[in-house]
């Protein structure tokens, strides 16, 4: 790094050149992605206007399978960084850019790497199940990573007697223990859009719209998820309220599946399960960094890029590959 323009990009994480006010922003992406011959993936908890554009919209597991398998030259992220660095990890040849670096993510944090690793120690006859919602270094510590589509699956194909570590979620694993009987040792993380879901906000919900089914993401805590209807990831949840009868659904997980939940089923009306604050639904604010403008930076520039280590890469990829093998011998 060495010009005033990208020491100043390393030190913001992002490209906020002034951008002129007259082009079209959404022509001009889809142009930018035909000339570098990119790719945008983008999760579901996006803003609308960038799921528009995005090639692929998907959860965490879709996301990294879509990674995995694309021929393009460069993968534009829209999402937080752990999902770019698994697409880095599995796609070590591509440019991976992030729109905002900073987009990061409270339950990635909530498990730093060298404490895990001494956490780790403590089992020595362990297997390690990271949930994909941390840093590479933490994958490169684990046998296989899992995400929320498929942690029930994995553990369950295991042999009983597998002793287990599962972190960062200890929601997600709590769910995990429930739904499969076995007896995870846990990291105790959460993430923080996940855990400030207001009981009595629901409950009034639920009472104005008494026909209503509730559904939730298994990163939410055990009161909340023990009276959902349906419990299951971002697509799963999307998945549920396509094939299911009601009319009705009060969503807890991010808002921004809503946009595709309500493009999918536009006489259904879907409502947010709201926080213990003021607002009205859960917005994740890393993922909320991104934006139209920085993507269009991002795809201009080419910038910023994620960097990740040969010996990482090397390292986490194996886990990554491993849960991918199990979900395609399964199907999901
Ligand atoms: P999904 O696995 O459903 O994509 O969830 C990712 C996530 O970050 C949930 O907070
Ligand atoms: Fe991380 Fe939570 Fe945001 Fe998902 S919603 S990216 S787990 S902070």
């Amino acid at each position: 790094m060495n010009t005033v323009f990208e020491r100043d990009l390393q030190a913001k994480g992002f490209i906020d050149v002034a951008i002129d006010p007259t082009i079209d922003l959404v022509e001009e992406i889809n142009r930018l992605k035909q000339e570098k011959n990119a790719v945008i993936l983008a999760h579901y908890y996006q803003e609308s206007e960038i799921q528009d554009l995005a090639d692929y919209i998907g959860d965490s597991l879709g996301l990294s399978q879509q990674a995995a398998k694309t021929d393009a030259d460069v993968i534009v992220f829209a999402g937080v960084h752990f999902m770019a660095e698994t697409a880095k990890i599995l796609s070590p040849g591509k440019k991976v850019l992030l729109p905002d670096l900073k987009a990061g993510c409270s339950l990635s944090d909530s498990c730093p790497p060298h404490l895990f690793a001494k956490f780790k120690e403590q089992y020595p006859d362990h297997l390690v199940i990271t949930y994909v919602n941390c840093t590479a270094e933490l994958k490169a510590l684990s046998d296989i990573v899992c995400t929320s589509s498929n942690a029930v699956q994995i553990v369950e194909s295991l042999p009983e007697d597998q002793k287990i570590i599962f972190g960062p979620d200890r929601n997600l694993g709590d769910y995990v223990k429930r739904k499969t009987g076995r007896d995870l040792v846990l990291w105790n993380g959460a993430c923080m859009v996940h855990e400030i879901f207001s009981q009595e906000r629901i409950d009034a919900l639920k009472a104005e719209y008494p026909g209503a089914k509730f559904i939730a993401h298994p990163e939410c805590e055990e009161h909340i998820l023990a009276q959902a209807d349906y419990v299951g990831s971002t697509s799963g949840m999307l998945k549920f309220t396509i094939e299911d009868p009601s009319q009705t659904y009060i969503v807890a997980t991010e808002s921004g599946i809503l946009y595709q939940m309500q493009k999918a089923s536009p006489h259904k009306t879907f409502i947010p399960a709201p926080p213990n604050n003021a607002c009205a639904c859960n917005d994740c604010p890393h993922m909320k960094l991104n934006t139209l403008e920085k993507l269009y930076n991002c795809l201009y520039y080419k910038q910023p890029e994620i960097i990740l280590s040969e010996d990482v890469i090397a390292r986490a990829r194996r886990p990554i590959e491993r849960m991918l093998e199990i979900s395609a011998r399964l199907g999901l």
